[in-house]
């Protein structure tokens, strides 16, 4: 397909009325600031997509007027705003202080006590939704599994008096290391029943990571399984954590669940299985009340470098803004089947998959396996057997499915989706064309959520049925966040200006500190802009107040005295119809300072040329100017990523200036990538 031009095209017939798209070349904008205080944004797309009328009429929020009413309350009565908010859920007792904040310390719903495996299924079993799918989960080989609200809630309250009988107390953390099954959210909510904080790790982490993160948050028993399902093959679990074992004194207790039948070595004493674990317990036990500032869980993220640090979670402000932002930015219904195809071991998989899903009652869809097994068509084969309706996923991903080619996505009828959303890097213009138009038929609005592990939920996200949507852009801010852009000096940055990305007031699910390093915490969040939260984020804001996010401030490049963002010139590569993805970055250049080096992986039916290379630069060029032109071209087959799907820019830059890589490559998720570019491998 011409993309460009056909996507358009079909767009405008299509959608109400977007506007006319316009690509202008920025160079005047780019040359006017190139100054140490701000970024220089380059790309600028005018799209404009109003939410479709049928989607607005039945939606919470209706319009920008009262999106803009929600915000205004937020601001001027943060009590009842908040208030009228919390109760949607139950609390055990109320409390006495909406907010005490001593910077960079909040506490949240001071002196309230409550209980998330409470508000996410006591609450419903009460009512008519304990007959109601609450999990639907579809294994790697095909099984499907559906677990009711009031099964779910059965098997919550019995791995909770499993978690009791091997020790585990209100306020101990429990590590859990396993697949996208059932179990894995069951395990969850029995923690946060009984008061123990969770650690997921994600379960492509090696049997050290997983040691690591045991250890700095005290974990005291671990939940696995034998092994898990990954693209045909058993990922072993239970052998990474006896590897790990020997190294975690701390670590009495290892709950095992069967799940590829693979034989396993079981420690007498130390290693139980789940089945048999679940067998000799009663089914009750009741949730407990805990204070709102209970530790919830513990999440480990890497950054760009250093040893990870442990987000640290607590119970009301996550239940609460998990809650709200699920019902605002998904526009949940009764009758949605819901589904974000992230894994538990991110921060997307507890609030989107698990408790945002589950805290609004609705029925969230989980899936064991990869998008491309048996064949690339899995995702859409699911949607139309399970009749998906709400479709969450990452631009990695969905860049991954332009790639494949449309016609997996054409050979399925989804037409039961009404809502898409994505997450987790800058979505390319041109990625969220083809996602509106192939995924959701021109009919779906897009909700390009922008938050972060630390942010522990959705910050600047559209609400569906009442913000017009620019495709790369993460719109407004959600009632309640005071978000801003500004410049190193902190004054605010003018429209389409770059700068960097604050939080200058606490909201509810912000992370409490980095486990056992507060000062840490300070100097990564605090410290930049005194009272106010660095997110490490380069972003702009446009005339309508809309913020693009330009990507980690780390991996701003600087050009002849231009300071860019490498989100927006991969956004104009990835435009180009032979381009599937593209990653730049910057090496040393002795005229220059620093030379662009793109490197793009093509779709898969183009071939690599030098002429295609000119073609690109020129490409660039035309579309936002020449200071943006990469000096190279590098086609590649796969570029780097973190397990969770972000480019490793670190190592393309390694490898850019010193045609080797010798940093940790840890996070890495197919290392192979990295050695045919380390060998100048082409396609
Ligand atoms: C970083 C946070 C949030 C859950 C998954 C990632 C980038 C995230 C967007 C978006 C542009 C985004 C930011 C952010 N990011 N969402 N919609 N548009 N960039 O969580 O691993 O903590 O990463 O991901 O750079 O800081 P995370």
């Amino acid at each position: 397909m011409k993309k460009t031009q056909a996507s358009q095209k079909q767009s405008s017939s299509k959608q109400a009325s977007p506007k006319k798209s316009s690509r202008k070349a920025a160079a005047a904008t780019a040359a006017a600031a190139p100054d140490e205080q701000s970024i220089t944004s380059v790309l600028h797309e005018s799209r404009l997509f109003p939410p479709p009328e049928q989607f607005s009429s039945v939606a919470r929020v209706k319009s920008l007027r009262e999106y803009k009413k929600l915000r205004k309350r937020a601001e001027e009565d943060p009590e009842g705003f908040w208030s009228d908010v919390a109760n949607e859920l139950h609390w055990h007792k109320p409390w006495r202080k909406l907010l005490q904040w001593k910077a960079p310390f909040a506490k949240w719903f001071v002196g309230g006590k409550t209980n998330m495996s409470y508000n996410c299924l006591d609450r419903h079993v009460e009512g008519w939704r304990k007959t109601k799918a609450a999990i639907i989960w579809e294994g790697e080989p095909g099984e499907q599994r559906t677990l009711t609200y009031g099964q779910l809630h059965h098997e919550v309250q019995k791995f909770a008096n499993v978690l009791l009988s091997l020790g585990v107390r209100s306020g101990d953390t429990v590590g859990i290391y396993m697949g996208m099954v059932p179990e894995s959210a069951i395990a969850m909510l029995a923690c946060t029943r009984i008061g123990a904080a969770h650690n997921v790790v994600f379960g492509g982490f090696s049997a050290e990571a997983l040691r690591d993160r045991m250890n700095d948050s005290n974990a005291k028993l671990i939940v696995t399984q034998d092994a898990a399902w990954r693209r045909g093959t058993e990922v072993k679990l239970k052998d990474a954590v006896d590897r790990a074992m020997p190294e975690c004194p701390m670590v009495k207790h290892v709950v095992v669940l069967r799940r590829t039948g693979t034989p396993v070595a079981m420690h007498p004493g130390r290693d139980h299985w789940w089945d048999q674990m679940m067998e000799s317990v009663s089914g009750r036990c009741a949730a407990v009340p805990l204070d709102s500032e209970h530790p919830l869980y513990f999440l480990y993220t890497s950054g760009s470098t250093g040893k990870p640090k442990g987000i640290f979670h607590t119970l009301g402000g996550s239940m609460v803004w998990n809650h709200y932002t699920t019902r605002m930015v998904f526009d949940v219904r009764d009758d949605d089947i819901y589904w974000c195809t992230a894994d538990i071991g991110w921060v997307t998989g507890h609030s989107y998959v698990i408790y945002g899903p589950l805290l609004n009652g609705i029925t969230t869809l989980m899936y064991e396996g990869a998008p491309n097994w048996p064949e690339p068509d899995r995702f859409w084969d699911i949607i139309e057997r399970h009749r998906v309706s709400i479709f969450y996923t990452a631009p990695t991903a969905i860049r991954a499915f332009m790639r494949w080619g449309e016609g997996h996505p054409r050979k399925h009828d989804l037409g039961s989706l009404r809502l898409l959303g994505t997450v987790g890097e800058p979505i390319n213009p041109e990625a969220w064309i083809w996602y509106q138009q192939t995924i959701g038929g021109g009919n779906c609005p897009i909700v390009d959520t922008w938050w972060q592990t630390e942010t522990g939920g959705i910050m600047i996200a559209p609400l569906p049925g009442a913000t017009p949507t620019k495709p790369g852009s993460a719109t407004l801010p959600l009632p309640g966040i005071m978000a801003d852009v500004v410049r190193k000096d902190g004054t605010s940055c003018k429209p389409d200006e770059g700068g960097f990305l604050v939080v200058k007031h606490p909201w509810p699910a912000m992370l409490r500190t980095i486990f056992g390093d507060d000062e840490r915490y300070r100097k990564t969040y605090w410290s930049n802009y005194k009272g106010w939260y660095f997110t490490g984020d380069g972003a702009r804001r446009d005339r309508d107040g809309y913020f693009w996010i330009m990507g980690r401030v780390d991996d701003v490049v600087n050009v002849a005295g231009h300071r860019l963002g490498t989100a927006e010139i991969e956004s104009s590569l990835v435009s180009h119809h032979d381009v599937a993805e593209s990653a730049v970055v910057a090496r040393p250049d002795e005229l220059k300072g620093n030379a662009l080096v793109a490197f793009v992986t093509l779709k898969s039916d183009k071939t690599p040329s030098d002429q295609l290379k000119e073609t690109l630069r020129n490409h660039v060029g035309k579309e936002i100017g020449h200071i943006a032109k990469p000096d190279e071209i590098r086609f590649t087959d796969a570029l780097p990523k973190t397990r969770s799907g972000k480019i490793m820019r670190r190592l393309l830059r390694e490898i850019a200036s010193t045609g080797t890589i010798s940093g940790d490559v840890t996070t890495l998720e197919d290392f192979s990538a990295l050695e045919r570019l380390r060998d100048g491998e082409e396609e």
